[in-house]
């Protein structure tokens, strides 16, 4: 699968080079993973992505993460070294050829026990998704959908837990006119440009953008129920 996302950059490029190449390099067999992906164009998550995981689950300290969009299976080995002794990573992937590249990854790692792998569509399986169990969540799936899942998502966060929504701003493309969009990207214009109306403004959910990667919008759910 060809990595767009390489392409889709949103800040001066020596900037990137800077934050990809200077900041601390993931080592041993997931270093081996993210090198493997990149040179295989997987899209997994940008190295600025990985060091802001890093850094936001170690002052997190999450016991159980959902992701929606395992790919091979690298960002979800990556949070599961951020769950302690008990904790678990849950991940959901819906292509056969990903889910048998991430249960070899979960092996090369030894963290079967600890990355849980649903398989399936996002849509359905977050309906069977215990409500207030996970404390973090990472959504970095199909962008039209976001919007869509947004409010089951929200259902399976305790009080307090914060969403992870990659790859929000489509190369500064969100912001352009509906017209300038090719026929095969208005549904995740549309997506995304709902989704942002509908977080940015909502009164019971602190939300911040960050120009990581493709964009980055990190929600915290501050109420038991949110309403839409
Ligand atoms: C960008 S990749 C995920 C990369 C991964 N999070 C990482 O950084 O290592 C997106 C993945 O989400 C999966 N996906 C997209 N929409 C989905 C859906 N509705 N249900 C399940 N999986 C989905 C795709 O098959 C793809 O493998």
């Amino acid at each position: 699968m060809r990595n767009e996302m390489m392409q889709h950059t949103i800040v001066k490029k020596e900037l990137i080079e800077f934050m990809r190449t200077k900041q601390k390099q993931l080592s041993g067999t997931l270093g081996q993973i993210e090198k493997e992906a990149h040179k295989e164009d997987v899209p997994i998550i940008q190295h600025e992505t990985v060091v802001f995981l890093q850094f936001l689950l170690k002052q997190l300290q999450p016991k159980n993460i959902l992701e929606i969009g395992t790919a091979i299976g690298f960002s979800s080995s990556l949070m599961a070294q951020f769950v302690g002794k008990t904790g678990k990573v849950t991940t959901i992937e819906r292509m056969d050829i990903m889910l048998k590249k991430a249960k070899e990854t979960y092996r090369r790692l030894n963290l079967q026990e600890k990355v849980h792998l649903l398989e399936g569509e996002a849509e359905e399986l977050l309906k069977v998704l215990p409500t207030n169990k996970y404390d973090f969540v990472f959504m970095d799936s199909a962008k039209a959908k976001y919007i869509i899942f947004l409010p089951k998502v929200l259902k399976v966060m305790k009080k307090g837990a914060v969403l992870m929504i990659d790859d929000v701003f489509q190369a500064g493309s969100v912001l352009d006119d509906i017209k300038d969009i090719p026929q095969g990207k208005r549904a995740i214009h549309r997506g995304l440009n709902k989704l942002l109306e509908v977080v940015l403004p909502h009164s019971d959910l602190t939300s911040t953008l960050l120009p990581l990667g493709d964009g980055v919008l990190l929600i915290a759910k501050e109420k038991e129920i949110i309403k839409f």
